[in-house]
């Protein structure tokens, strides 16, 4: 896979980035919108696909942030809506307790009710979705009818020694969300969330039994997107994530020539 994600001008920030500021943020966008394509208005959506622990959410945030595109991330949507005891989290939990896929029909639905809300010229920054190849051809279905289609494919990639010990060490804010991981992004105060002060917790599903289950779904009905994805007209990226954060965020922007 070549590196083609420069030409669109998604805008990725280098080592140590901190949130956008205006200005940054603002040219971002512009050179998001300006990728003019020969159908449709001007839009980038972004998948970012790989295994559970390496890093989708970390850099998905970031990258959307600098975009000044929209994040829209299932498993966080699929946790709220079970933290707030909807319909659709009361029917999710059970799947996502056990590490396998929520059925195909709830997560269109929700995926469907988030797109509609959009713009036609927000980019999309998709993590965690689609993760089977009945998801994907919904997504470019729903594109379809408003003229966009998926742009790049991005494929984070790292050894399952290293998943297990990043989901091993992952403590989110049960208030806020926020992500943090006891060995290489440890909160100030043990068990509180900088950001809110809320009380940190592991994910029910990173036990070491669960996230062995994860893996073998993922290779298995998430994988065959790769080769789904070379048969359209998405720019495919593979990036090493078996490295700090900010190496990451290196790479991506090696690669997207930014
Ligand atoms: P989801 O929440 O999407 O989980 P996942 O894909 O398994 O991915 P994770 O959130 O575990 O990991 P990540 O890649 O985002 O890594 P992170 O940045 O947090 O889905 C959960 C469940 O919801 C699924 O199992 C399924 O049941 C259901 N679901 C969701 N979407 C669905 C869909 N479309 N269809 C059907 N079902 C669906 O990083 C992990 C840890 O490592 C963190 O502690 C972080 O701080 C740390 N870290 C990150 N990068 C680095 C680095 N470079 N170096 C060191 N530490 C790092």
């Amino acid at each position: 896979m070549g590196s083609q994600f420069g030409e669109t001008g998604v805008d990725v920030a280098g080592p140590g980035a901190r949130p956008a500021l205006h200005g940054s943020k603002a040219r971002a966008s512009a050179r998001l919108s300006s990728c003019r394509r020969e159908r449709g208005p001007a839009v980038v959506v972004v998948i970012l696909l790989g295994p559970p622990g390496v890093g989708k959410g970390t850099q998905g945030a970031w990258l959307a942030e600098r975009a000044g595109a929209r994040y829209v991330a299932t498993g966080d949507l699929l946790r709220a809506a079970c933290r707030e005891g909807t319909e659709l989290g009361r029917r999710a939990q059970g799947y996502m307790d056990r590490g396998e896929l929520v059925p195909d029909g709830l997560i269109i639905e929700l995926v469907r009710q988030v797109l509609s809300g959009l713009s036609p010229d927000t980019g999309v920054v998709f993590d965690g979705f689609p993760r089977t190849v009945p998801q994907a051809d919904m997504l470019a279905s729903v594109l379809g009818d408003v003229d966009r289609q998926v742009d790049r494919v991005i494929v984070l990639e790292a050894d399952d020694e290293v998943l297990l010990r990043r989901m091993a060490g992952r403590r989110s804010c049960r208030d806020c969300g926020a992500v943090y991981n006891i060995h290489f992004n440890a909160p100030r105060k043990a068990g509180a969330c900088d950001r809110c002060g809320g009380e940190l917790a592991r994910r029910r599903d990173d036990d070491p039994a669960t996230v062995r289950r994860r893996l073998k779904v993922y290779r298995k009905d998430t994988m065959p997107l790769i080769q789904f994805y070379l048969g359209t007209s998405a720019r495919l990226e593979q990036v090493a994530a078996d490295r700090p954060v900010d190496k990451v965020r290196d790479a991506l922007q090696e690669v997207t020539g930014t």
